[in-house]
């Protein structure tokens, strides 16, 4: 096999074809990890894996997170978040409607995600897409007095504020429990972060997870925070991923922010694994 990769943007995606990721040798994974941070969102196609080698794959990257909710884990591989709306003899198979509002996954963490590598294993023939937009791209376009103003601010980011603001609206979507909530407390982030191997800039807040900037009044965050989210999805930063089955996608939480398209509806599966990397630049 030899690899072939396709940038999809200027901004953002690549394809790679070719490879079998449970069997990489030194020199394609050190392609895959440069197009990781080189295009932020890497489409690799025609994966056969088992979970195992998915959290293996995955764990060259960095330490792997375990999301806070336990009831969505892969059984004997707690590394392994289901996002799904398949029910096998009345048993859930994963969380439905997860990750429907901008947000950049687990960036309510004390030490937020570096990247995440989902695997498709059941995709609707149409619909279910993923958006995603760079925050490097983003943060570029501003003007220079918004860079400055945003560069000493810090933003306040909250699990709950997802729930609260979209998940919850979603028929279908399961309760999180209290103790859930307060196993997660708000923390804070700078709203800007340099990208720890490429050293760009990064717009550090999302819609989901980001409840306001601090050092603002609740208004004045309000107001810049709308700015910075239309903003940061123009289309120039985006590339929309329609998934195939057996696509594996990771992608880099520290250069963007994604949205899952909850288009499809029930009777439609959509049946996904998803591991999540540490950043452990990011260690406080
Ligand atoms: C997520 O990881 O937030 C969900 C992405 C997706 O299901 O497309």
């Amino acid at each position: 096999m030899t690899l072939s990769l396709r940038q999809m943007t200027p901004s953002l995606g690549a394809e790679i074809t070719g490879v079998d990721v449970a069997n990489l040798d030194n020199q394609e994974f050190d392609a895959i990890y440069d197009s990781f941070n080189q295009h932020s969102v890497v489409v690799i196609r025609d994966q056969n894996i088992t979970p195992e080698q998915h959290a293996d794959f995955s764990r060259r990257f960095g330490k792997l997170m375990v999301h806070v909710l336990k009831d969505d884990l892969l059984e004997g591989q707690p590394e392994i978040y289901r996002l799904s709306n398949k029910i096998e003899n009345g048993v859930p198979q994963g969380r439905p409607n997860a990750g429907q509002y901008w947000h950049s996954d687990l960036t309510y963490e004390e030490v937020p995600s570096k990247g995440s590598v989902m695997y498709a294993m059941e995709v609707p023939d149409a619909g279910g897409d993923t958006l995603f937009a760079h925050t490097a791209a983003s943060y570029d376009a501003l003007s220079e007095p918004m860079k400055s103003f945003l560069s000493d601010k810090t933003a306040i980011h909250d699990f709950r504020h997802a729930y609260e603001t979209f998940s919850k609206r979603i028929p279908g979507t399961m309760p999180i429990s209290e103790e859930v909530f307060a196993a997660r407390p708000p923390v804070e982030h700078p709203v800007i972060r340099i990208h720890p191997e490429t050293q760009r800039q990064c717009l550090f807040v999302n819609p989901g997870f980001t409840v306001r900037i601090k050092e603002l009044s609740y208004d004045e965050s309000d107001a810049i925070l709308g700015y910075l989210y239309g903003h940061m999805v123009k289309p120039q930063f985006f590339y929309r991923h329609n998934w195939r089955a057996n696509d594996l996608v990771l992608w880099d939480n520290r250069s963007l922010m994604h949205c899952a398209v909850g288009d499809y509806g029930s009777e439609k599966t959509r049946h996904m694994h998803r591991t999540t990397i540490m950043d452990s630049d990011a260690k406080k």
